[in-house]
């Protein structure tokens, strides 16, 4: 449906000033948290939430509190979506205050990554324990196990495999097997956990999740299992995990439920607290994946969190459409 003159007004206002079309340019990108949008415009906290407001009220940005944070995301439906794209298409990417906004953002992200990196690299050893804290793990390995089904696989990839223990869970049931991270000292120790477990199919390889660079629609079983609420963009790593499902294979994702432990961010490298149902349902549906199914694993004590276990597969009529 077309805007009314009236309202393409109103969008054009929200969007005519300097500040907001950064933000719009920005947003254009990947959501943002508020205080990552006021690093990289350089401008205080009240001002940046107040250009936000704005362009929440003409309906060209959606805001979703996350905790004690709230992100940003551009409306990505109707007619302003479609006018906001057009006029962000027409801006000279090599434009000097748009490309040294994209170089904070960059930097921005660099310097997250280096702390998540340093993170994983200093818990390596101690990772199991720490996972443990917070959900007990007997019962998730029960639930990813019912998830997966009984296989056999063709080919399991698990992204941001850590110590490998969704290799040495499901691997047993393929019989080829990759797991992906970025940190080597994860990796180093997922090779000795699956060389212990021996499991001859399985390798480990250094890899980005939000570009594996893995083929189109070649594994029948991908797991994403406690990286999501790490990354800066989880819904592209979605996109990138659906991609390489095969008609007929599943994407298990696990992760927590929206909660509110805060600690969580500053100790321990969590970017977003848990995630909505509807909000996965959509990433998962935009990535061409059907046949959602979620389990919830309450929290066995006060202090615990709850998992969510969502698993969606590729249809065998149709292939992949989400490029
Ligand atoms: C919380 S651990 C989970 C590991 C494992 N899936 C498990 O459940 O035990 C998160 C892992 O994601 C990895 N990771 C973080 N960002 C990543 C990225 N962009 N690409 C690949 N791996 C990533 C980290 O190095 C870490 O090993």
């Amino acid at each position: 449906m077309n805007l009314t003159a009236n309202q393409a007004v109103e969008v054009l206002r929200a969007a005519g000033e300097p500040s907001r079309l950064r933000i719009l340019a920005l947003l254009a990108r990947e959501e943002l948290a508020v205080l990552e949008l006021c690093r990289v415009l350089d401008q205080s906290q009240p001002r940046v939430s107040r250009h936000l407001k704005l362009l929440a009220e003409a309906g060209l940005v959606e805001r979703f509190p996350d905790g004690a944070w709230v992100f940003y995301r551009l409306t990505r439906a109707g007619a302003a979506d479609a006018l906001i794209t057009e006029l962000l298409s027409r801006i000279d990417p090599a434009d000097p205050v748009l490309h040294r906004d994209a170089e904070r953002l960059q930097a921005v992200w660099s310097e997250r990554a280096d702390a998540a990196g340093e993170y994983f690299a200093r818990n390596a050893a101690r990772w199991d324990e720490i996972r443990s804290l917070y959900v007990s793990d007997a019962d998730v390995e029960d639930a990813i196990r019912q998830a997966a089904g009984p296989g056999p696989f063709r080919r399991l990839v698990d992204l941001g495999s850590g110590t490998g223990r969704m290799l040495t869970l499901l691997g047993p049931h393929a019989e080829a097997a990759l797991g992906l991270d970025l940190s080597q000292q994860m990796l180093n120790l997922a090779r000795n956990r699956v060389t212990e477990a021996g499991l001859a199919g399985c390798e480990l390889r250094h890899g980005d999740i939000f570009a594996t660079r893995l083929p189109d629609a070649s594994a029948d079983l991908v797991v994403v299992h406690q990286v999501l609420h790490y990354l800066a963009d989880p819904a592209v790593a979605v996109r990138e995990a659906a991609r390489i499902v095969a008609p007929g294979g599943k994407l298990i994702i696990a992760d927590f439920a929206p909660h509110r432990l805060e600690f969580l961010r500053e100790q321990h490298q969590h970017r977003r607290l848990g995630f909505p149902e509807p909000e996965m349902a959509r990433w998962l549906a935009d990535a061409g994946l059907s046949d959602l199914r979620v389990t919830s694993l309450p929290p066995a004590d006060k202090a615990g969190l709850t998992v969510k276990i969502w698993t969606a597969e590729r249809g065998r009529a149709h292939q992949r459409s989400a490029a």
